[in-house]
């Protein structure tokens, strides 16, 4: 078994570069140099470091708010039947909007943190950021995995770093809509704090956007969480699924950073 890169080994880097496929269209002016054009791979049976400890700590402590977010969500927008007795006794629904607000302000620094290590991390730490949209190589490897995925390719490609199809799920489905999750969701936690409140100050300027209308606040920000559960279920199936299926290691290398190729063919 071959070490093709260790971290922070200079020659180890070199190395790895070494065993990219070179593409045709990798050259796209200044932009090639921050935004890795391909990571298709030709290396033989062996491992490759891929994601660094900060990257691997954000992935799961982000997808553990996400499931907290989306199920107090869910009772915050149907909220349970109401309890015999003192509602000031028991709390129930106030405490659920309690770990709501909690787990989402988490879930915003952690998100602040993941978009700083995009700038000091390795290029896989800015896949899920920027997309070689320019590249047509690119889009037609985001089709081949396509067909892969539907079972119309025999044979998987392999990739040191996220699929193209994987990197373009993971920022339309994910970057963007927790984006505005997190916009919309500060800005209907600022009008809970009062509009003379400084959070309206910082974040009422989003209610603007949705035509001043709170009620649309509310039903955006209730529709992008549909479409983080999607991206959620599709995401951990096709994990597990490339798991078995792909000639390479997913899961553990979300658990350990190294990338482990099943076989050493092209
Ligand atoms: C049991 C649950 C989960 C498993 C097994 C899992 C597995 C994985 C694996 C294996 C990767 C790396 C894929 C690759 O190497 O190309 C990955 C990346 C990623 N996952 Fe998950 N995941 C889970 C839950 C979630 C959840 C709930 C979310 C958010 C909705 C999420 C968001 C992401 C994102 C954004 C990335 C890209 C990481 C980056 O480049 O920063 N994951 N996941
Ligand atoms: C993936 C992230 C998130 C999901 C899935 C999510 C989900 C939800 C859902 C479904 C609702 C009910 C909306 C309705 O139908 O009225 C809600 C309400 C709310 N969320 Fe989020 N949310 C997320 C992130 C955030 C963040 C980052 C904050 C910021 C602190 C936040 C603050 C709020 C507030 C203030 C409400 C309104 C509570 C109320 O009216 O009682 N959410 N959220």
């Amino acid at each position: 078994m071959v070490d093709i890169a260790a971290p922070g080994n200079a020659k180890a880097e070199a190395d790895k570069k070494e065993f990219r496929k070179p593409s045709a269209e990798a050259k796209a002016g200044f932009l090639s140099d921050i935004v890795a054009t391909s990571t298709e791979t030709v290396s033989p049976a062996g491992k490759v470091f891929v994601y660094e400890g900060p990257l691997r700590l954000w992935h799961w402590v982000n997808a553990g708010l996400i499931v907290v977010l989306c199920v107090t969500g869910y009772f915050i927008a149907k909220p349970p039947p109401s309890l015999p007795g003192e509602a000031s006794d028991h709390f129930l629904l106030g405490n659920i909007r309690m770990v709501h607000f909690a787990a989402g302000q988490l879930l915003a620094v952690a998100f602040l943190g993941r978009i700083y290590w995009a700038f000091v991390g390795n290029d896989h730490a800015r896949q899920i950021f920027l997309l070689p949209v320019w590249s047509g190589k690119w889009w037609r490897e985001v089709l081949f995995e396509l067909k892969w995925y539907g079972f119309l390719e025999p044979t998987p490609k392999k990739y040191i770093g996220h699929n193209p199809m994987a990197q373009l799920a993971m920022f339309t489905l994910f970057v963007v809509p927790v984006t505005l999750q997190i916009l919309t969701g500060f800005a209907l936690y600022a009008e809970g704090q009062g509009t003379d409140s400084w959070w309206f100050a910082v974040f009422g300027w989003v209610f603007g956007v949705f035509g001043d209308n709170s009620f649309a606040v509310h039903t955006y920000h209730h529709l992008f969480m549909w479409v983080i559960v999607v991206f959620s279920i599709v995401h951990i199936y096709a994990a597990v699924r490339e798991d078995i299926m792909s000639r390479q290691s997913l899961i553990s290398t979300m658990v350990s950073g190294w990338r482990y190729f099943k076989d050493d063919k092209e």
